[in-house]
């Protein structure tokens, strides 16, 4: 199977970037900050506290998440429900960063996204892809940027979609807290694998990018 292991911090444009590389590359894209979201909105929704890791385990036992794709497009269920535009809000993000830290959590979703790698070519984006879901992917790419940029790319996406009461400043705080807690967990932290190919984007396009990263898993996707 061809695998693409795209693993970086918040905000560094991940998914923007995964979408359009499977697409040139008539692959699938696999999202696996969706699925912890799925499980943090979950959570949020049943009203359970997430410093409780026998709570969220508890909670999570009896329930299952499930993905599909619907003309390529990823889409998350959990309960049977469909959750999937109901993923990308702040508090979401940040109870799946939250409860990212426990290992019934990973155990969860780590058995459902190496099925995935074996059933399709995809490119899979996340924070330990490279490293602990797909160590022997074909291609490794480490995606980031400076986290004012970051922080700045989220402000004008809230800003276009007419959100308001947020502040560059706030976010960037944000964005560094959700930085400390993925690369300090115990298990499975974000950090760039040793064989990973660090892309830079901040002073980069988005087209820029996805040429970068077809020209690296042009003829060499395994
Ligand atoms: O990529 P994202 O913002 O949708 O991810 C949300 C959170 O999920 C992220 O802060 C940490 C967690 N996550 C993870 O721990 N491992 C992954 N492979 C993907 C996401």
């Amino acid at each position: 199977m061809r695998t693409i292991a795209l693993d970086g911090p918040s905000g560094a444009g991940k998914s923007t970037v995964a979408k359009l590389v499977a697409k040139q590359l008539g692959i699938h894209y696999v999202d696996t900050g969706a699925m912890y979201r799925t499980l943090g909105w979950y959570l949020l929704q049943e009203g359970v506290c997430l410093s409780d890791e026998a709570a969220v385990e508890d909670a999570l036992s009896s329930v299952s998440a499930t993905i599909q794709f619907s003309g390529g497009v990823q889409r998350m269920y959990i309960a049977g429900q469909d959750v999937t535009d109901l993923l990308r809000a702040q508090d979401v993000g940040e109870a799946a960063s939250k409860i990212a830290v426990y290992p019934c959590v990973r155990d969860k979703l780590l058995g459902l996204q190496r099925e995935l790698a074996v059933r399709y070519d995809v490119i899979m984006d996340g924070r330990d892809i490279g490293t602990a879901v797909l160590p022997d992917a074909g291609v490794k790419i480490y995606l980031t940027a400076s986290v004012e940029e970051r922080a700045r790319r989220r402000y004008q996406e809230l800003c276009d979609k007419g959100e308001t009461g947020f502040s560059q400043e706030a976010i960037q705080e944000e964005i560094a807290s959700r930085d400390y807690r993925d690369t300090h967990r115990a298990i499975a932290p974000l950090r760039q694998a040793e064989d990973a190919v660090m892309v830079d984007s901040t002073q980069l396009t988005v087209q820029e990018v996805v040429d970068r990263i077809c020209t690296l898993a042009g003829g060499k996707v395994s």
